[in-house]
């Protein structure tokens, strides 16, 4: 029985900075951000988004009725939990007025644990095909004003809907997960901005690409050229193109060259919204269907990479109807609208985080389907429009 992604979605927020006009304002060369990192634009938050707003908006994009009634469960896998007890996914489904006969369940890996999500999803397809499972991919990466890491924030969800006889990619049976006890990123439960030893994590990000791959071939006995393209785990578009030549090294060959290409439409979501934490290897994945030269039939790689650290490698196979059944990407990030930096800073300045206060946003600027209304008696108001 195939299982794998049915549909998939992607929302963020409406505003954006262009990050040539950051670097200007940090005094940095604007080429270090656009090319260095790879970056060109990043999402900014307003107070009244957060991981529930943009995940319940990133599924309502895709769950028909006929979907809802399928739906076992809710797994929304993050970094950036807005509760230390609760689960996200709970405020997720009231948002949705889902049936209360769903489970509802969140996961914590870093950037890891939307890969869990699908894996475990996939393991209760098959114990019951006729159901579904709803995995959202949801983060704001926060890594502080003018600190190294800013460049590299983002934020956005990606919901995606794992069932029987998928619509997208069949997930194939070989995975290989790797985990170390490593500190390259982490966040205190007094903090609301990362802490990381970047150039570390990229160095670990590698090695846990080179070994997982090694590990899948060794496994299957398919090589590089049986992939028509792989998709990385995106903290900036850069890492993905390091830990790609790491493998690929001086290779000029028509494999080498058609996984570079790919790469390349497998970035460009990426480069406009910043890093998703949890959901940019599945953003990844959708830029990489809607912007590269893909094809039923074809295979997949997809690395997924949390930092901590857990790494794992697998593939899948791309369905007939992937086109139809990807939200429309390329329409949303059209719709946005530029902010400046200093509002980009005075919004970074004005999130709930962790005040205790009651507290009540204006959400008149926010035409999200969701918002964050504020905090009343140390719960979170949320407003379906
Ligand atoms: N023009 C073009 N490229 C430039 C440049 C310029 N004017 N100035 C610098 N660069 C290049 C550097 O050569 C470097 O490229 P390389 O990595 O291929 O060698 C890149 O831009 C970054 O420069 P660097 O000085 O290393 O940046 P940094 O010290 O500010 O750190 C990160 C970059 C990514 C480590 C930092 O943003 C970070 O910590 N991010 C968060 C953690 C993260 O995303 N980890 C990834 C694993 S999950």
């Amino acid at each position: 029985m195939k299982i794998g992604i049915d549909k998939m979605a992607f929302a963020s927020t409406d505003q954006y900075i262009e990050l040539t006009e950051l670097a200007e304002k940090r005094g940095v060369d604007p080429n270090k951000y656009t090319i260095g990192i790879g970056q060109d634009r990043q999402a900014v938050v307003p107070p009244t988004q957060d991981i529930v707003t943009l995940g319940a908006q990133a599924a309502q994009k895709l769950l028909t009725p006929e979907n809802v009634r399928g739906l076992s469960t809710i797994i929304v896998a993050t970094e950036s939990g807005i509760d230390n007890s609760k689960a996200s996914a709970i405020y997720v489904k009231h948002l949705l007025g889902l049936d209360d006969y769903v489970r509802t369940i969140e996961l914590k890996e870093a950037c890891y644990s939307g890969t869990a999500a699908i894996q475990f999803a996939r393991g209760l397809v098959a114990l019951n095909p006729q159901e579904s499972v709803l995995v959202i991919a949801a983060d704001i990466a926060r890594y502080g004003l003018n600190t190294s890491g800013e460049v590299t924030q983002g934020a956005g969800a990606v919901a995606m809907l794992i069932s029987a006889n998928p619509h997208v990619l069949a997930i194939e049976a070989t995975s290989v997960s790797y985990s170390r006890d490593v500190m390259d990123f982490w966040r205190p439960l007094y903090a609301t901005e990362a802490l990381v030893d970047g150039k570390y994590s990229t160095n670990v990000y590698i090695d846990f690409f080179k070994n997982t791959l090694t590990r899948y071939q060794q496994r299957t006995g398919r090589q590089l050229a049986d992939f028509a393209g792989i998709v990385f785990h995106l903290p900036f578009t850069k890492m993905g193109k390091k830990a790609l030549e790491a493998v690929l090294q001086d290779r000029t060959d028509d494999v080498a060259n058609r996984l570079r290409e790919q790469l390349t439409a497998s970035q460009v979501y990426c480069r406009q919204v910043g890093n998703l934490y949890t959901g940019s290897l599945y953003l990844g994945l959708m830029s990489l269907l809607q912007n590269g030269q893909i094809k039923p039939g074809d295979r997949l790689g997809l690395f997924s990479y949390g930092s901590g650290a857990e790494g794992e490698f697998y593939s899948g196979i791309v369905q007939s109807d992937f086109a139809k059944n990807l939200s429309d990407v390329d329409h949303d990030l059209a719709e946005r609208h530029q902010v400046s930096v200093p509002e980009y800073e005075r919004l970074f300045n004005s999130q709930l985080g962790m005040q205790a206060a009651d507290i009540q946003f204006d959400t008149q600027a926010d035409n999200a389907p969701f918002v964050l209304a504020g905090q009343k008696n140390h719960q979170r108001i949320y407003q379906r429009r």
